[in-house]
């Protein structure tokens, strides 16, 4: 497949990008080369449909069931229904996929498009159970507290932990409403005739993760090789690590660069996706110091000498780059937390991870990950810090992505350019979830002159620091030239925080 300058940067912005900082980890990990595939035909990019109403962006989060399947198994076959086979459209559903649903027609389209990719007749991505059937909103939740549409009603109101989480955006007032009308009625069953059908609302509609159906193969240049980095088993790289019922863990794997010392240009990345029971979300980091190859350990919280280079949560479909940009991950190694949540009985084995392609004919333009954000965080609950970034450099810079990092305080996160006539453009603007990390592309030009103004929002008290429950304020964006962005700090190459 050809692609013109032009449409590869369409796709590339259709397309997620992810790029951020964070986790030393442990050392640990396997890795499998796949050297000289030539394409990217791991049936790991499948379309998200294109579905739902347009409402907000919610990269990662399809309103269609496509997009969450479309992930790449490990063992490398497709495991991706192909887009626009399964029923996504989210318009006038009578069943949510897989079930014959006794729900009525106007919650069936809100719990396919907004819930369905989690919440299915089989629960995915660590979600604790189905939301299908009638029946299901009267079992009571896992800790038994409640029933579920209870919780249904508590969550979707639940301005710290909201389902669907962030990316995906919140419930429209309207869906809401079609929810906890009908729970609170008895969550009775009712039939769903086709004919009556119900628009979807604004689903989670196909956000910056979301790639156009059939740019699933992309053929890659000859001189690129794609790397595996997998979670395994400690004892061996061709075994599956063995997920513990431990919830909410945090694990990570170390590797050192596969393609050894040379350096090299990242220009596609891939999720490889193997047991989708309990694998939630992940994040790849590009460490400046030494990582111990095929070591693995509990991580969660501190990173201090890594850059996150891509994340993956439910929906998250891979990215490549513009073909004349490559990006930078010349660090010393890399690791790649996997956040499970195993809600089964019973240890899971996963080695899900991210295909990785690089190359060593470097590109004419050397992207890298720049910091902006602010460090000065001393807040009580529902603060915000800011800092502006004001870039020394003479020359344009290009924004390909933002990646959003902050701690679990974290609620929401803009960064704004403030031109030099005094105007402004909005580069992001979402709802952040510590348990979601994704980037989002954002495209944009910066010229001299030109600042940048990013502003973290928190739900309860927020001090930095590098520990989870400190807070954090970066907005890890990939720009090129390498550098571009960069305040003159001493601290950090390409610092561009301010207080
Ligand atoms: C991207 C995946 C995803 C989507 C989409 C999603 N959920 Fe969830 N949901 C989860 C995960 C993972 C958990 C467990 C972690 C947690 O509680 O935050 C969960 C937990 C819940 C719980 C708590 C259950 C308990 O036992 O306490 C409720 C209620 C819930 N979700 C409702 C919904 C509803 C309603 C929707 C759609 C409007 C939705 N979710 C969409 C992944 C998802």
């Amino acid at each position: 497949m050809k692609h013109t300058h032009a449409s590869r940067l369409r796709l590339f912005a259709a397309r997620v990008l992810l790029a951020t900082a964070g986790c030393s980890g442990a050392p640990g990990g396997d890795q499998s080369t796949v050297p000289g595939t030539g394409t990217s035909s791991t049936g790991g990019v499948r379309g998200a449909s294109v579905s739902g109403s347009g409402a907000d962006h919610a990269p990662g989060i399809t309103a269609g069931t496509g997009g969450a399947r479309g992930v790449g198994t490990a063992a490398g076959t497709p495991a991706g229904t192909p887009a626009g086979t399964t029923a996504s459209t989210g318009v006038g559903v009578s069943a949510v996929p897989g079930t014959t649903s006794d729900v009525p027609c106007d919650v069936a389209a809100v719990l396919q498009s907004r819930c369905s990719d989690c919440h299915g007749a089989t629960p995915k991505f660590g979600a604790p159970m189905s939301l299908t059937v009638a029946a299901d909103f009267n079992k009571r939740t896992k800790d038994a507290s409640m029933t579920v549409g209870q919780a249904v009603i508590a969550r979707i109101n639940d301005d710290a932990h909201p389902m669907p989480q962030a990316p995906a955006a919140r419930l429209t007032a309207g869906e809401s409403a079609t929810l906890t009308v009908w729970i609170n009625a008895g969550a009775k069953p009712s039939a769903c005739s086709p004919t009556t059908g119900v628009s979807g609302g604004g689903g989670a509609s196909v956000g910056a993760m979301g790639a156009p159906a059939g740019t699933d193969t992309v053929a890659l240049d000859p001189d690129v090789t794609c790397y595996e980095l997998k979670a395994h088993d400690p004892s061996s790289k061709s075994t599956r690590y063995n997920v513990p019922t431990t919830p909410d863990l945090y694990h990570c794997f170390s590797f050192a660069p596969p393609w050894g010392t040379d350096k090299v240009h990242m220009v596609d990345w891939k999720p490889l996706i193997d047991n989708d029971k309990v694998i939630h979300h992940w994040i790849l980091y590009n460490d400046a110091g030494t990582v111990t190859d095929g070591a693995d350990a509990d991580c969660s919280g501190a990173h201090p000498s890594a850059q996150m280079v891509t994340g993956w949560a439910p929906g998250g479909q891979g990215s490549a780059l513009p073909k004349d940009v490559g990006q930078d991950v010349s660090g010393k190694g890399f690791t790649l937390e996997i956040h499970y949540n195993n809600t089964t009985s019973t240890p899971q084995p996963d080695a899900s991870g991210a295909r990785v392609c690089v190359t060593k004919k470097l590109r004419p333009n050397e992207a890298g990950i720049h910091w902006l954000g602010t460090e000065g965080i001393v807040l009580p609950a529902g603060g915000k810090a800011s800092g502006v970034c004001k870039p020394t450099t003479q020359t344009p810079v290009t924004i390909l992505s933002s990646t959003p990092h902050m701690h679990l305080q974290g609620r929401h996160m803009t960064t704004v350019i403030t031109r030099a006539n005094g105007k402004t453009d909005m580069l992001i603007d979402k709802p952040f979830e510590f348990a979601s990390q994704v980037s989002y592309p954002t495209p944009q030009s910066i010229n001299p002159g030109d600042t940048l103004t990013t502003t973290c929002e928190y739900g309860g008290p927020a001090f930095y620091g590098q520990g989870t429950k400190q807070e954090m304020c970066y907005n890890f964006v990939l720009a090129y030239p390498n550098g571009g962005l960069a305040s003159g700090s001493l601290l950090r190459k390409n610092g561009c925080t301010g207080l």
